[in-house]
């Protein structure tokens, strides 16, 4: 059987046969394919990427119909239970587990580039009393390129490693300003006798305590949450860093607009917009209603459905056991029982079933980031920080992969056909 497409051009009778390598064809394949002379070729419409793969990749696999996930490999629930988030930053940006000895090597790297510039600090204090966290940090994030000027030298391996260091520690000390910031709380120097989510929650949560020291429960509780949150391949945020990184900028304003993309409310931001709809909903007995009115095209249920996902999610079967034991430290979040009757009631609606419409990552991730104290707006920035290692990777894939060009999608021109200019009295 030969790995090859043969097409058939009905507008000219003409065949054609593509090759076909790793279950895809080239569509500059396609170009040979013309209807007469004058015909640029044809080419393939796909908006929002629902079929095309724009790059060959080693970092995440994701089967989205048995609901797989692995990174490097690894399935995600072994790694969630036996790493913390570090070790598995270092497998996405490096290919394999670490050593012990590289572990360590690379959490001293990482404890040591974890305090911010006092510039960055001051261009923080800049920022409107009442500014949303996730605008501070991309903002903070993008200006980080201004700062570390060896950033613009893309092709040189060590400095790469530099910006990569730096980003991976540098993001959870601008989230944790940007959090004390929209508090009006001073800012909280790193401290690095704990480990990276430890003193994560040492820059929010400290107040006048000498040394500030974590819940364990919830310092791993969120260390999971992290390892979960830290790939998810060609998703919109990591395919704006692609997108962004293949003009060649710097990682941090390719950062700053992947940020960006995550911030959306169909993206990274749906865990705040969970909290907000579950708040609006109020009660149990208002979930049949609110149901009904999503069915019938008034708004979505958020937190559920994913372009990739056709069955549970993983990541969302792991978090809803985190919640069990952040809630025993914490104390149950009331809107759980809402979260749950949705979810028992989509899960045998018809309209959900079809659609194969499964509560995502962000559907109960928001019920824990809220018991654990940290407001709504915050959420996006949480999800920020560990994604930071998946966007890097992608960055670095990027870069040494020789097929990559400036990325330039094409169009279907639909606008008016030449004409000629009008003076403007002559225009109606
Ligand atoms: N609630 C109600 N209906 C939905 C939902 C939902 N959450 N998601 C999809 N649908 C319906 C659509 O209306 C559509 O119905 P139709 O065929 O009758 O028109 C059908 O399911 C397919 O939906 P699409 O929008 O085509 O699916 P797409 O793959 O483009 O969207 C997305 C995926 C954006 C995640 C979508 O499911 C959604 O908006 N979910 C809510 C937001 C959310 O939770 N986002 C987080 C995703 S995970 C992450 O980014 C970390």
């Amino acid at each position: 059987m030969a790995d090859t497409l043969t097409i058939t051009d009905n507008r000219t009778g003409q065949k054609y046969e593509l090759p076909i390598q790793e279950g895809t064809i080239r569509t500059t394949d396609l170009k040979q394919i013309k209807a007469g002379p004058g015909d640029t070729g044809l080419m393939t419409y796909d908006p929002a990427f629902l079929n095309t793969a724009a790059c060959r990749s080693a970092i995440t696999f994701i089967d989205g119909d048995k609901g797989i996930l692995e990174y490097r490999g690894y399935p995600i629930e072994q790694l969630a239970e036996h790493c913390n988030y570090l070790e598995v930053a270092y497998l996405i940006l490096f290919g394999e587990l670490p050593t012990e000895a590289q572990l360590n090597t690379w959490d001293d790297a990482i404890t040591q580039h974890t305090l911010l510039h006092e510039n960055v600090k001051k261009l923080m204090e800049g920022f409107q009393y009442d500014a949303h966290p996730m605008g501070i940090f991309i903002s903070t994030v993008g200006a980080l390129s201004t700062l570390y000027r060896d950033a613009k030298q893309v092709f040189d391996q060590e400095a790469r490693n530099r910006q990569c260091v730096r980003l991976i520690a540098k993001v959870a000390s601008i989230a944790g300003y940007s959090y004390r910031h929209s508090i009006g709380r001073n800012y909280v120097y790193p401290d690095n006798d704990l480990s990276f989510t430890g003193n994560f929650l040492n820059m929010l949560f400290k107040m006048t305590e000498l040394k500030y020291r974590p819940n364990p429960v919830l310092e791993r509780a969120l260390d999971i949450l992290f390892i979960l949150h830290a790939d998810h391949e060609q998703n919109c945020s990591t395919t704006a860093m692609r997108v962004i990184g293949s003009s060649h900028v710097d990682p941090y304003s390719a950062i700053a607009g992947a940020a960006a993309a995550l911030w959306g409310p169909l993206h990274g931001g749906a865990n705040e917009a969970v909290l907000r709809m579950l708040e609006g909903i109020g009660s149990k007995n208002n979930v049949p209603a609110f149901i009904a009115r999503v069915k019938a095209g008034d708004g979505r249920l958020m937190g559920f459905g994913h372009r990739i996902y056709k069955s549970y999610d993983p990541r969302a079967t792991i978090i809803k056991r985190i919640a069990d034991e952040v809630f025993e430290v914490t104390g149950r979040n009331p809107l759980l029982d809402i979260a749950l009757e949705l979810e028992r009631i989509a899960l045998q609606d018809e309209y959900f079933v079809t659609r194969k419409l499964y509560p995502n990552v962000d559907f109960y991730s928001g019920l824990i980031y809220q018991a654990m104290g940290f407001p709504k707006d915050f959420f996006p920035v949480l999800f920020a920080i560990p994604r930071t290692a998946g966007w890097f990777a992608h960055w670095e894939e990027l870069l040494r992969d020789s097929e990559q060009k400036i990325a330039r999608p094409r169009q279907i021109y639909l606008g008016p056909k030449r004409r000629e200019f009008l003076p403007r009295d002559k225009r109606t």
